[in-house]
């Protein structure tokens, strides 16, 4: 089992490479890492993520509360937000947030990551909705997270940046990496003209490929309802597929009629 001092060099790590690739400026983001069911490390706040080194990452518990910290050193204002997903999907071993350009451009415009238009994508995120907004450091943002967390392993956070968590720290940077690569490609894509979807056919054959790997995680392919149902995936319906209420159905399906009488 790999020691702690090797888990904060790790988060160190991470950080720089955040803050290299600009994906957070300044003394954004955070990134925290589980060791046991009662111990997590942290960044601390109010820090550049791209200087720390191995004394400046925190000890929390479940609850989030220190159980080490160095003299100068609090843990993360958003560890309420880590906790969560650390509670809510017990799988997570490490969860990452960060400001990635692109990936917060749509958090700002309200639109989530929903257009297939790339095969790597869609294997590994499916797609990745927004968060409701919430005020960063309270409670609100956990619950807006935690209506994405069972189908998920990225959100967008509205106004906000973006969220990712997987069973390695290494594995849950790379969600954020695949997020913002998404994020890019979907902007420019639009400026050219618009993207050439993937038809549902094709997002079908790029599902059946992730169960057949038996990837990790939770995704679309495994999870979204519609999916399982036979029903167009999430890809389809805005990425709140898993959190459909019987209110939200009925308006999308008067929606939907009166787009078709409209034609
Ligand atoms: P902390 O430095 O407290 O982790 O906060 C940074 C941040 O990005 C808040 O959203």
């Amino acid at each position: 089992m790999i020691n702690e001092f090797e888990i904060k060099k790790q988060i160190c790590e991470i950080g720089k490479r955040i803050y290299d690739k600009g994906m957070v400026a300044s003394n954004d983001g955070n990134i925290s890492v589980k060791i046991n069911d009662n111990e997590f490390l942290c960044t601390p706040t109010g820090v550049s993520k791209g200087f720390m080194t191995p004394e400046f990452i925190c000890k929390v518990d479940r609850d989030g509360k220190v159980i080490q910290a160095n003299p100068g050193f609090k843990p993360s204002s958003e560890i309420k937000m880590h906790m969560r997903v650390y509670k809510e999907r017990p799988d997570v071993n490490a969860v990452v947030h960060a400001h990635p350009m692109y990936a917060t451009g749509f958090a700002i415009a309200g639109i989530p990551l929903t257009q297939p238009i790339m095969p790597e994508a869609v294997i590994a995120l499916g797609c990745v909705p927004i968060a409701e907004y919430g005020t960063p450091s309270t409670e609100e943002i956990p619950d807006a997270v935690s209506k994405y967390l069972q189908s998920f392993d990225a959100v967008l956070l509205e106004n906000h940046g973006a969220l990712s968590f997987s069973d390695s720290l290494l594995s849950a940077y790379h969600k954020m990496e695949s997020v913002e690569f998404y994020a890019k490609l979907l902007y420019i894509s639009k400026q050219l003209g618009g993207p050439k979807e993937l038809s549902d056919k094709q997002v079908q054959r790029l599902y059946e490929i992730r169960r057949q790997f038996g990837m990790k995680g939770k995704h679309p392919a495994d999870l979204c309802p519609n999916a399982k149902d036979g029903k167009p995936s999430c890809h389809g319906c805005g990425g709140n597929c898993s959190h459909h209420s019987d209110a939200d159905l009925v308006a999308e399906i008067t929606r939907r009629v009166i787009e078709q009488l409209g034609k």
